[in-house]
């Protein structure tokens, strides 16, 4: 019945996206866990590093990571940035500070499903991205990039990238700091590592891999995939399949792909850890004028983990 349903409600998006398998998945039935994605400003990593900007500085540095101190008050670091009254120059008026979103992860023989439900709490049009009213993200690591595992987004959001501090009118889009010849608290600029050490890096995993649905309410949603390596590449046809939903305010978006896609996609493997962040660009935002999750993991198949190892935040099981 709720299949039905949801295939209905899909209607158009199923003609346009015919490896949606999504609908055959009984979400009501599959636990899910709350995270609160908040506005983050132009806090970057450089920022994050910078004992003098970031009380938490020299604790991360010593290993301690995002989650271990902010996991719960993140609804309060959002209000805080949100009203620009710091890292936030250009805030957006009446924009609220956070959004819980409730998520869920499933798999079946061939295929991951991730799945969010959030309501955007009544977000004033930005007119950044008039084309799209909202965008969900996901950016996920297998355990290669230590950045990722340990910050997640944090990981690819620089002190120089476009609207950020020290952009300097650059278009920069997301990177690794592995990828740049320097690095320093104005970020990595332009000068890349000799091409050697690049192929290397990408062979060592040390990408993320991002997969994005963009929505219009009452419009099928569209799919986007890519990788940030020394910048943000757009695949020109994803493997990631998109669907939404918005139902009285709330929309249910599952994005999902096959679990090997093949390269530049990494493979996800039963029983293996993945980091992952999210975000949701809601009112017509683009950029960093976004919400942001800290970082979170999740693993095909818990059960399949080695017995000393950490559990992960989200278990997709099987069907
Ligand atoms: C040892 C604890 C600790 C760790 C680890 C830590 N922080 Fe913080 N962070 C703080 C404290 C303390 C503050 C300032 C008080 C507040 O606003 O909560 C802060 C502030 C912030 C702010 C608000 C801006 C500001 O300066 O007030 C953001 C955003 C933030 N941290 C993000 C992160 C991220 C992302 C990471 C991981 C890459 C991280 N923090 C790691 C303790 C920590």
């Amino acid at each position: 019945m709720k299949t039905l349903a949801v295939a209905a409600l899909l209607g158009a998006a199923a003609i346009y996206a015919p490896n949606a398998y999504a609908a055959d998945i009984d979400w009501a039935a599959v636990p899910g866990k709350d995270v609160t994605l908040f506005y983050p400003g132009q806090t970057s990593w450089e920022y994050i590093l910078t004992p003098t900007k970031h009380e938490g500085a020299p604790r991360f540095k010593g290993g301690k990571n995002c989650v271990e101190c902010h996991t719960g008050e993140e609804d309060l670091l959002g209000k805080k940035l949100v009203t620009g009254k710091i890292n936030e120059p250009t805030p957006i008026p009446d924009k609220p500070g956070f959004l819980p979103a409730n998520i869920k992860f499933a798999h079946d023989a061939t295929t991951l499903y991730v799945h969010l439900e959030f309501a955007d709490g009544g977000q004033p049009d930005a007119k950044m991205d008039p084309k799209y009213e909202t965008k969900v993200t996901m950016m996920l690591n297998q355990g290669t990039l230590p950045e990722a595992v340990r910050a997640g987004c944090w990981g690819g959001c620089h002190e120089d990238l476009a609207t950020m501090p020290a952009a300097d009118g650059a278009e920069r889009t997301m990177y690794t700091a592995g990828t740049r010849a320097k690095m320093s608290a104005q970020g990595g600029g332009d000068a890349l590592k000799p091409e050697a050490d690049l192929t290397k890096l990408r062979a060592e995993g040390k990408t993320f891999e991002y997969w994005q649905a963009r929505l219009n309410a009452g419009a099928p949603a569209v799919a986007v995939d890519g990788t940030i390596f020394d910048k943000r590449v757009e695949n020109p046809t994803p493997a990631v399949t998109a669907e939404a939903t918005l139902a009285g305010g709330k929309w249910s978006v599952t994005l999902s792909r096959k679990l090997k896609a093949g390269a530049p996609y990494k493979d996800l493997e039963a029983g293996h850890t993945y980091t992952v962040g999210f975000a949701i660009h809601a009112g017509h935002t683009a950029r960093r004028f976004h919400y942001v999750s800290m970082a979170r993991t999740f693993v095909v198949d818990q059960q399949n983990l080695v017995a000393d190892k950490v559990p992960a935040d989200f278990t997709a099981a099987g069907k």
